[in-house]
């Protein structure tokens, strides 16, 4: 049966994003999403990226289920794995020895604002136990700077956010590089995308 989910802001920021990744994406290897969602991203960029594995993770079963149908719909089961259940506050996550050592990088799309801050704690010391020298974590979304947000629209998002959760909101990208630097990477690149968001990528330079 189809269980495909729709997520309309990925037809917006697909193509964007996938020119970042084919900035930091130099060689083959695996990459893992953490939130993958409706899983519409995971085969765009599979599609898109045929020399790189693109492994898929949503701790939702509904979301796990649409990412199968998206696999099947584009018939990239021959290429793309399952989607893991991966809850980034599970630490350490359950990643085969197969997956990691072929591991590029980790990427997470509109995760950190939509989650507790306790989430961005762990995703980056998860992905700081997983990720060696050199090795990227890129997240996309919208992120205040200085404390500020960089539009007005994102002020009103970040307060609707708050309304459905008081503990989602917009980040703030120095509390985000302190978590970064704490688990041994470095913020290498901010990079101003389209509807007022952001790609950033951070670079680990050491193991922790
Ligand atoms: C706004 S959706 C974004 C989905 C997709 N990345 C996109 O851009 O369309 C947020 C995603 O974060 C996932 N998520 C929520 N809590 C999480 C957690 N603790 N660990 C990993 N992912 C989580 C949700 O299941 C959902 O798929």
């Amino acid at each position: 049966m189809d269980k495909r989910l729709f997520f309309e802001a990925t037809k917006r920021n697909r193509d964007f994003i996938g020119d970042v990744l084919s900035r930091i994406i130099k060689k083959d290897g695996l990459i893992l999403e953490i939130g993958s969602g409706s899983g519409e991203h995971g085969v765009v960029f599979q599609k898109r990226f045929p020399d790189i594995i693109w492994q898929t993770s949503d701790p939702d079963s509904l979301n796990r289920k649409s990412i199968i149908s998206w696999i099947e719909y584009e018939e990239l089961n021959k290429k793309m794995p399952q989607p893991l259940e991966l809850d980034v506050e599970n630490i350490p996550w359950k990643i085969t020895s197969k997956l990691s050592q072929s591991l590029l990088g980790i990427v997470s799309i509109n995760m950190i604002h939509v989650t507790n801050w306790d989430c961005t704690i762990a995703l980056f010391k998860g992905a700081g136990k997983l990720l060696k020298a050199d090795q990227f974590l890129l997240l996309y979304g919208p992120f205040k700077i200085g404390n500020k947000h960089t539009s007005q629209s994102n002020y009103f998002f970040d307060n609707s956010l708050k309304k459905q959760n008081d503990l989602w909101g917009i980040r703030n990208i120095e509390e985000i590089a302190e978590e970064a630097k704490k688990n041994g990477f470095i913020q290498e690149d901010i990079i101003s995308m389209p509807a007022n968001n952001f790609s950033i990528i951070y670079r680990k330079v050491y193991f922790s």
